[in-house]
């Protein structure tokens, strides 16, 4: 199985649903660690209950982004990781940060991209009058939510919609998207 970290600042339920993927036999992968800019993230306590490795590794821990970045790296590298999937990791990362795992670095965004990059997007999605939302899975480029679309899928709004019922909406998608797109990359990447 092909080593995978998985990224992530808060809930982890994106990282739940690989953790779930990866334990059927037949999946290619497996989470070889979560780590959390966010010390109480949820999701490193999920991840631990399941006996996936953790790190916490907070941002203002480190005198500057690049050292924080290189810590991360470190702990990547220490992981024997082989692609890095964020999921939910709410910051942004150098192009020298994500230049040694181009093409194996994957994240998770919850609108139809390009429409509606960066926070927000369920409100920004109905505020704009969109028939259809949903979630891309992209590769990671130091421009946020930029990089090339790997999978999308898409829901309707519907005319009760609040933010909530439409975030829920799409997040059930995420958690079968993320998976999918994930057998994918590793499929074409040797
Ligand atoms: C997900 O909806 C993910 O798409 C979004 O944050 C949520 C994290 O939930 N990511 C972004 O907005 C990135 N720009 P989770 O922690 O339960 O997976």
């Amino acid at each position: 199985k092909r080593r995978v970290a998985v990224l992530i600042s808060g809930r982890g339920s994106n990282m739940e649903a690989l953790a779930d993927a990866c334990a059927a036999p037949d999946y290619p992968a497996m989470i070889a660690g979560v780590l959390s800019d966010v010390e109480d993230a949820p999701g490193l306590q999920a991840a631990a209950r399941r006996g996936i490795a953790t790190a916490a590794l907070p941002r203002g821990d480190f005198a500057s982004k690049r050292e924080h970045e290189a810590a991360i790296h470190r702990q990547l590298v220490a992981w024997r990781t082989e692609f890095v999937c964020l999921a939910g990791f709410m910051r942004l990362l150098s192009g020298e940060f994500i230049a040694p795992w181009q093409g194996r670095i994957i994240n998770i965004h919850p609108s139809l991209l390009p429409r509606h990059r960066g926070l927000d997007t369920h409100r920004r999605a109905r505020e704009a009058g969109d028939a259809e939302h949903g979630c891309s899975v992209h590769h990671v480029t130091a421009g946020m939510d930029e990089g090339p679309v790997i999978a999308q899928a898409r829901v309707p709004v519907l005319a009760g919609d609040t933010s909530d019922t439409l975030g829920a909406r799409v997040l059930a998608e995420e958690h079968q998207l993320y998976p999918e797109a994930l057998r994918a990359l590793i499929a074409e990447t040797p």
